[in-house]
């Protein structure tokens, strides 16, 4: 065995998400929590998915809440509710997960990528209204990795051309713009309860929040079977609901993300102090008007795939969110775009990197990963 090997099979692992530390950590409010389901035997839409819609609905500052299967068909049907429908157009950021597209495009609607303002990964509201047509029916604005988009200069271009805002916060649940939680900025807020998300289930899961009561009773229909009686169909909807299990899970959770999220802001504030002095390594911003839940903690970095394979022999898990902007996707080829459309994008495809960053996180291990970057960045 040569020494190289001998040191990595010596190495503790560091993930990049240790959803097994956080299980521990609450193990008997959870099994209590399930066993309580389990002895009601109610397992789809009952009070504890009604419970965790108005708990969200308080947590986020909006008056409604309705659970789904998860964030993508929060997106989508979101979108119905909004109007969208076949040969619409829809604005959004291409540096996203695939999710934030499909959800139009299974509508048979457009997306129209736009650029994002490199500091905050988000999309640039100065580059919005070059995009309006005719057909642009609704913005979706990304708050990537726990950061919030530039939501007001988003809304006044959206009041001005009677456009919808519907938020994609699947990764932000708890962040906030200008002293408000993200979600409730908009017409409507869509969540995912992804196991990996600040808010994870075990399992799929989805909400979206509103202050519309309209709305909210519109999804409440499209959610299932576009029945508000049951039995009695009033339009197309799918099959798109909550279950008890994850909701149950969810509620307790929901009780400790802020002390995650507090967590998370402590080591996002340790890894900056720590990265600050490495060349060539950029620290993620937080914005003066937002607060960061920090779901990645994502630097930019000159020869990202070497650090990222440098990381990984040091048996430390570091993850490239997102390696292809959605405008390059194949998926996406008829749309027409090419390389160098949306240059912001393509650079922090190339150049991202999030780091471990779990509430469950040591000091020793934030040291173990910075010092692993400097030898690799040196
Ligand atoms: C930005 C973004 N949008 C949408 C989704 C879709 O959520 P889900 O996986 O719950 O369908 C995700 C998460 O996976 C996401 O990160």
């Amino acid at each position: 065995m040569t020494d190289t090997q001998t040191t990595k099979t010596t190495l503790e692992p560091i993930p990049p998400l240790d959803l097994k530390a956080q299980w521990l950590s609450i193990k008997d409010e959870i099994s209590a929590a399930i066993n309580a389901v389990v002895e009601a035997q109610q397992f789809i839409l009952g009070p504890q998915v009604q419970a965790l819609e108005e708990e969200v609905a308080i947590y986020c500052g909006t008056k409604f809440a309705v659970g789904v299967a998860s964030g993508t068909d929060a997106l989508l049907l979101a979108l119905h509710a909004a109007g969208v429908g076949p040969g619409d157009e829809v604005l959004m950021p291409t540096f996203s997960f695939i999710a934030t597209a499909d959800s139009v495009t299974l509508l048979g609607a457009v997306p129209v990528f736009v650029d994002i303002d490199p500091s905050t990964f988000a999309i640039d509201p100065a580059q919005l209204e070059a995009k309006i047509t005719p057909r642009t029916r609704a913005i979706v604005p990304v708050h990537l990795y726990g950061h919030p988009a530039d939501m007001d200069p988003i809304n006044s271009i959206a009041q001005r051309h009677n456009l919808k805002v519907i938020e994609d916060n699947a990764q932000s649940i708890g962040a906030k713009y200008k002293n408000r939680k993200t979600g409730g900025l908009g017409d409507f807020g869509c969540i995912s309860f992804f196991p990996s998300k600040n808010l994870g289930a075990y399992g799929d899961g989805g909400m979206i929040v509103t202050n519309s009561e309209s709305y909210a009773k519109h999804l409440r229909v499209l959610r299932n079977h576009g029945s508000a009686k049951k039995y009695f169909a009033t339009e197309q909807g799918w099959n798109s609901r909550l279950d008890e299990i994850q909701a149950a899970i969810l509620r307790v959770k929901l009780r400790h993300l802020d002390n995650w999220g507090a967590a998370r802001r402590k080591n996002a504030g340790s890894y900056s102090q720590l990265l600050k002095a490495l060349p060539g390594v950029v620290t993620p911003v937080e914005a003066s008007w937002a607060e960061h839940v920090y779901h990645q903690y994502t630097i930019r970095v000159r020869n990202r795939d070497h650090v990222q394979s440098a990381l990984t022999e040091q048996a430390i898990g570091a993850t490239v969110y997102y390696p292809t902007p959605m405008h390059l996707q194949p998926v996406f080829a008829s749309l027409g775009y090419c390389e160098a459309d949306l240059p912001h994008a393509e650079k922090a495809a190339k150049e991202v990197l999030s780091l471990p960053i779990y509430a469950e996180l040591t000091s020793a291990q934030i040291h173990r990963v910075v010092a692993a970057i400097a030898a690799a960045v040196r």
